[in-house]
């Protein structure tokens, strides 16, 4: 145990605290009391030297007159109080016995220069906390911190690099429009048009994400505002990998039933009462009222036929059970929901994206429609309004494409993004990409999202973080180079901590580091003790781990900007202006516990956006970018709005309940239009 550790550990303000007591202790009048002031929490073994010199030397005070012996004590320490106040601070920092935490430095920023201007910045952008620039005291320290440095560097994006993956992004675009099976899939939503905000309704919907499943219902005011109640349940991991489809599928009409029965039961409760009559009666057959039509979010890549029609390409997000890719997941669904009897229809079938975008448009200020709707959460992808004329796939696809509602002249396309240079001309790699893309479930695709989403990132520190333990010359998590711990606590990183598991480290925990303020980064140790079974880490780990967290969060960010700047300039939105500040702002609808939570990561991604030359500043500025929470479920409710009136278009008698509860009117009459008429809903 170094001695580094008792001396920076002491707390120059104990030291004042004895000092002021014996300058201020009177020569006559009643005796001083020389306790020392309580003091809390574990004590380092030099204050319990300090404190039993009090008891056995500082006795003669009280006598009239203090004797040499006792003036010893007090000399020291005022000697100490000196050198610490005139002299040590002008030493460099790694000599300094005490740290003064008052008054804190202006920002986060080294006094030497960090490893390079990359990882310079990220230290200085990271929020400021108490005391201050820890490490660099010892040379262990000093070892973690240039080690750390070393990983961050390799997470830099810089700026001529994001301009190439711009290129390329709007390249693919174009490709993904012409050609089936191209690496952006650029998939036609036969959704042509977006709504206005004055639609009205109570509407369900249900939300299969890559973590959660959410189910619920949306009352539509129709003044841009909603109501939503909604349960969400995690989804178990065996069921992501279940043997059949049957398994998750089952299980997501449970969570529908449950749902209805807590929050619509009188409803639930009438159309069971109603189906058993019906079956009772022979010869009549059962009516559809009172069925809700559902809006299915599903967020996996979906070749759609048609509104509620579209067969599973590839299962994403870690996902994987093979039997229902090529099959129609509305059908899955609707099979399930039916065998529960519930009084559900399958109406409409939405990627995430295209529900924030949506979402976003019904909710957003202004006259201006949404261009783009993104997720930067578990998953990401994008969805934006595309000109019909430029879809020329479509076209191609003969009669599979079914029927396309021309008359708005756009339709919303999902990017599906999240595959972006699969075969990595562009995208910056890491030995960490490589490592934990050979070691998923689907090497080689989603190559983007797994630099940018969620389920990801969290991987991606877990990797670089092991890398550090496992070098025996880089003290990450061990004992030697802390100067926070006492020398009870003993840093150890448990046999069964998350982080040798793959996997094991949550991305939330990125987040949490990243903006780590607390007084010597206890949050992030804290966290590191509870979640991933490292007890008594320092400052210093915290820190080095802040850092690395910073990196990666930083690149992701950046890399978002490349495929937002690349739809806002494929789509010429920068260059088609009217002069009307308000009609010329470019709305983005995003979602996402990323973008929602990581500190920092709007920042990053607008810097990102301003690099690019044909952006720049100015084009950045016209950039709106607003959260639509939990937007996919709106957007899917108001898409299974839009198919119940095109179905009871189709058919006047047959009334919904939902349509009911508040009436449409108002409804964007181009939404309605813009469904594939050809399709018919199951009942
Ligand atoms: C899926 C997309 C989805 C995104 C965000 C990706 O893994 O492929 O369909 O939109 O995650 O949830």
């Amino acid at each position: 145990m170094s001695v580094w550790r008792y001396t920076s550990g002491l707390n120059a303000d104990v030291v004042r605290h004895w000092v002021d007591r014996v300058a201020a202790a009177p020569t006559k009048g009643p005796k001083p009391s020389l306790e020392p002031a309580p003091h809390t929490g574990r004590e380092l073994p030099f204050l319990r030297e300090l404190h039993s010199q009090k008891q056995s030397k500082f006795t003669p005070w009280k006598l009239a007159l203090p004797s040499p012996t006792t003036l010893v004590p007090a000399v020291l320490l005022l000697l100490i109080l000196v050198l610490q106040l005139a002299v040590f601070p002008r030493l460099p920092s790694h000599y300094q016995l005490f740290r003064s935490s008052s008054p804190p430095p202006p920002n986060s920023c080294p006094s030497v220069p960090a490893y390079n201007p990359f990882v310079q910045e990220l230290y200085c952008r990271a929020p400021q906390y108490t005391p201050n620039r820890l490490y660099r005291q010892t040379p262990h320290s000093m070892a973690l911190a240039a080690a750390a440095e070393r990983i961050a560097a390799e997470f830099e994006y810089p700026k001529e690099q994001v301009q190439k993956g711009v290129t390329a992004f709007m390249r693919q675009m174009d490709e993904g429009l012409q050609v089936q099976g191209a690496t952006l899939s650029q998939i036609p939503t036969y959704v042509t048009a977006v709504p206005n905000g004055t639609e009205k309704g109570l509407y369900m919907a249900v939300d299969l994400g890559g973590t959660n499943f959410r189910v619920c219902s949306i009352q539509l005011h129709g003044n841009s505002t909603f109501s939503l109640t909604q349960s969400k349940v995690k989804i178990p991991g065996d069921l992501m990998t279940a043997k059949t489809s049957h398994e998750l599928f089952s299980f997501l009409a449970k969570q529908v039933e449950t749902f209805l029965k807590t929050h619509h039961g009188e409803h639930y409760s009438s159309h069971v009462e109603r189906r058993k009559k019906s079956s009772m009666l022979s010869g009549e057959s059962y009516s559809d009222e009172d069925v809700f039509s559902l809006g299915f979010t599903f967020s996996f890549p979906v070749q759609q036929y048609g509104i509620n029609k579209g067969t599973l390409i590839r299962w994403t997000k870690g996902f994987d059970i093979p039997d229902a890719v090529g099959k129609d997941v509305c059908a899955l669904l609707q099979k399930e929901l039916d065998a529960l009897h519930l009084p559900i229809r399958v109406a409409a079938l939405v990627n995430d994206t295209v529900g924030t975008l949506m979402a976003r448009s019904y909710t957003s200020p202004g006259k201006t429609g949404t261009l783009l709707g993104a997720i930067f959460g578990t998953g990401t992808n994008g969805a934006y309004v595309e000109k019909l004329s430029r879809l020329t796939k479509l076209a191609k696809m003969g009669p599979e494409a079914g029927d396309v509602e021309t008359s708005t002249g756009e339709m919303i396309v999902n990017t599906e993004w999240g595959s972006f240079d699969n075969h990595l001309s562009v995208l910056p790699t890491t030995s960490f990409d490589r490592t934990l893309d050979a070691a998923s479930n689907n090497p080689g695709i989603q190559m983007f999202e797994k630099r940018i989403s969620g389920m990801f990132l969290g991987e991606i520190l877990r990797r670089c973080l092991l890398a550090l333990i496992h070098d025996p010359s880089t003290p990450l998590f061990t004992d030697e180079h802390s100067n926070q711990n006492d020398m009870h606590s003993t840093t150890n990183i448990h046999d069964d901590s998350p982080l040798y598991r793959p996997h094991g480290l949550d991305t939330s925990f990125l987040s949490i580091a990243s903006g780590d303020a607390s007084p010597g980064l206890k949050v992030t140790r804290q966290a590191l003790d509870i979640e991933y079974g490292v007890s008594a880490a320092s400052a210093e780990d915290a820190e080095a781990v802040r850092l690395i967290s910073s990196a990666i969060g930083k690149r992701a960010a950046r890399l978002s900007a490349v495929a937002i700047a690349a739809v806002v300039l494929s789509t010429g939105k920068l260059t088609n202006t009217t002069g009307n500040a308000d009609d010329d702002t470019i709305d983005i609808g995003v979602d996402g516990s990323l973008v929602e939570f990581y500190p920092n990561f709007e920042d990053y991604l607008r810097e990102a956006l301003r690099e690019v030359p044909s952006i720049g500043p100015a084009g950045e500025q016209r950039i709106r970018i607003g959260i639509a929470k939990d937007g996919s479920g709106v957007g899917a409710a108001l898409i299974a709005l839009v198919a119940e009136r095109e179905r009871a278009g189709g058919n006047a008698s047959a009334a919904s309940p939902s349509s009911g509860a508040g009436g449409e009117g108002g409804l964007l009459q181009s939404v309605l239009s813009s469904l594939n008429r050809n399709l018919r809903i199951r009942v």
